[in-house]
């Protein structure tokens, strides 16, 4: 049978490959002991986060063929907590195990300018955008878009590494220059009120999954803080998970996948990126349900059932980034209400990742801005 169709389910002790050794992989693998699996990673050093708690892994680059079929060779299905494969390592992938979410959907996802020609194909309205591929372009660009906008790399951004904001013609140029690789996207700069995300599975068998929408607010480029659920109108929040449904099947998905997505304060939603694994912006699930998209992303690359997602508990994610939050780890193990996550990185380098704490609250009974304050100390929102 083409490996791609298959619809069984892997069974207990079967092995996940997961490609990356990142807190993603990390928090995956434990799902995944956590419902009788193994898991291999294939990662650069012995020491990544998801090596530390995985069964076995594969040492070396993702760049490397013979290292991908070594790894592929030892696991039953290969999955991603790292988009940036490049499309021939994928296809060798594919020839040898089932890749969960597909090749096709990597391929997406690494390019903004392919991730929005498709979101545009699934009726689903993103930023005015256009492709700038050299600097006479970048000039009409410009003029189309009108001022302030934002220069992004198609490919191998993120935590708002590779963008650049154009406040006004003078600095129009030197952003060009100092973006790397080309070409770019230029984006008009949306006055959203709100930024929110939807963690969407789809199943083997078609099966789709919402969890509720997310509340997010970043610092620096950088997700700071989640809430969940988001405060939004219901219509608003119903428009939002109908439009993660429409990108999952759209992209016939058997995986997992971040929507992020802006509000505009008409509470129209325009999508800014997709990300087909877990998100940062999903990290609440651990503690606010039952299935959390760590165990969701599980069960959808293995064939397993996927329940409705539940939510028993509204939740703030607070991520812990670099030397500043860690020094106040003392405080927060001992503090009671806050839930830490950890992710084994030996260095605290500014703007790093590493942990996350939870606070979660009754359902129904999420606070306003001074009790979530209240409730993460001594960590202070950024
Ligand atoms: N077109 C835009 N208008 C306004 N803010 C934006 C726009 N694009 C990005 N941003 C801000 O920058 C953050 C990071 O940008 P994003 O495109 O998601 O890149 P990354 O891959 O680094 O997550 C977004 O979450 C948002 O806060
Ligand atoms: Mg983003």
């Amino acid at each position: 049978m083409n490996p791609k169709n298959d619809t069984t389910s892997l069974p207990p002790n079967a092995v996940i490959g997961i490609v990356g050794g990142g807190q993603l992989g990390r928090m995956s693998a434990i799902a995944a002991a956590q419902l009788g699996f193994r898991t291999h990673v294939l990662a650069a050093t012995q020491d990544e986060p998801a090596v530390q708690v995985s069964h076995s892994a594969t040492i070396g680059s993702h760049s490397d063929p013979a290292t991908l079929r070594a790894f592929a060779e030892a696991v039953d299905v290969v999955t991603f907590e790292f988009e940036n494969v490049s499309a021939d390592g994928l296809d060798l992938l594919s020839s040898i195990r089932p890749v969960r979410p597909s090749g096709a959907i990597l391929r997406i996802s690494q390019d903004r300018a392919q991730e929005k020609t498709f979101l545009g194909s699934v009726d689903v309205d993103v930023a005015p955008w256009r492709l700038v591929t050299d600097e006479a372009s970048l000039h009409e660009v410009a003029e189309a878009l009108g001022y302030p906008f934002i220069l992004k790399t198609t490919r191998l951004g993120y935590d708002g590494k590779g963008q650049r904001r154009v406040m006004k013609p003078e600095d129009l140029v030197a952003a060009f220059d100092a973006l790397e690789p080309k070409p770019l996207v230029a984006e008009g700069m949306i006055d959203f009120g709100m930024e929110v995300s939807v963690m969407v599975a789809r199943g083997v068998h078609g099966t789709v999954r919402c969890f509720d929408v997310t509340e997010n607010r970043h610092v620096n480029g950088i997700l700071d803080l989640s809430l969940a659920p988001a405060r939004l109108d219901p219509e608003v929040a119903q428009n939002a998970q109908d439009m993660a449904r429409r990108i999952a099947e759209g992209l016939d998905l058997v995986g997992l996948l971040g929507v992020e997505m802006f509000v505009g304060r008409d509470g129209r939603l325009l999508v800014n990126e997709i990300a087909p694994r877990p998100h940062n912006s999903g990290h609440w699930t651990m503690d606010a349900c039952p299935v959390d998209q760590f165990a969701m992303h599980v069960r959808a690359v293995t064939g397993l059932p996927l329940p409705e997602p539940v939510r028993h508990s509204d939740a703030v994610m607070k991520n812990l980034i670099g030397p500043d939050d860690m020094a106040l780890w003392p405080e927060i193990i001992a503090a009671p209400r806050l839930i830490p996550h950890l992710y084994g990185k030996a260095q605290a380098r500014p703007g790093r990742k590493m942990g996350h704490v939870n606070v979660i609250f009754p359902r129904g009974s999420l606070p306003g801005e001074f009790g979530v304050e209240a409730a993460l100390k001594p960590l202070a929102p950024g």
